[in-house]
């Protein structure tokens, strides 16, 4: 089964960027450790980051034909778009939330989310292993899928 991890904007400066919220980790680490995991529960991760939300929603189209499930990591456009919403709604894919920091616990507009209206569920506040954790429950999510 394919799995396809989505990361929205800035995403591609983690480690830079702001790294008392978001760690050290940079994207190419935990894209990493992502195929790691993805083949040891018999999974294939397809990892792809964009700034631009337009992207975003096409990558989303496309994985109604050619993927399994879908973890996505929306960024900031988690809290203002529609549009990636509406897309996920009509993808017909188990849909897992990832944010690294826990957007609870931070500015109120943060505390919003468009995504987890349609995702199955959310994994936030765990830094870079939240993605690990949210291929585990897609894993889990595919068999039960199955039975
Ligand atoms: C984030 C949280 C968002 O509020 C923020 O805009 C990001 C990263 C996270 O992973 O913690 O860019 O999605």
């Amino acid at each position: 089964p394919k799995v396809l991890i989505l990361n929205g904007p800035n995403l591609n400066m983690l480690g830079l960027r702001e790294p008392q919220i978001y760690g050290h980790t940079t994207l190419n680490d935990i894209e990493e450790s992502c195929r790691k995991r993805a083949a040891a529960l018999g999974l294939v991760a397809d990892f792809r980051q964009s700034n631009s939300e337009s992207s975003l929603i096409d990558w989303i189209q496309e994985a109604r034909n050619d993927q399994n499930g879908l973890i996505i990591n929306p960024a900031a456009y988690t809290h203002t778009s529609i549009a990636i919403m509406d897309a996920l709604k009509a993808v017909d894919l188990p849909i897992i939330e990832v944010h690294l920091s826990n957007i609870h616990q931070r500015e109120a507009f943060r505390n919003l989310s468009y995504v987890s209206k349609v995702a199955l569920g959310v994994i936030c506040g765990f830094g870079a292993q939240g993605y690990l954790m949210a291929l585990d429950a897609m894993a889990q999510q595919l068999i039960k899928q199955q039975e």
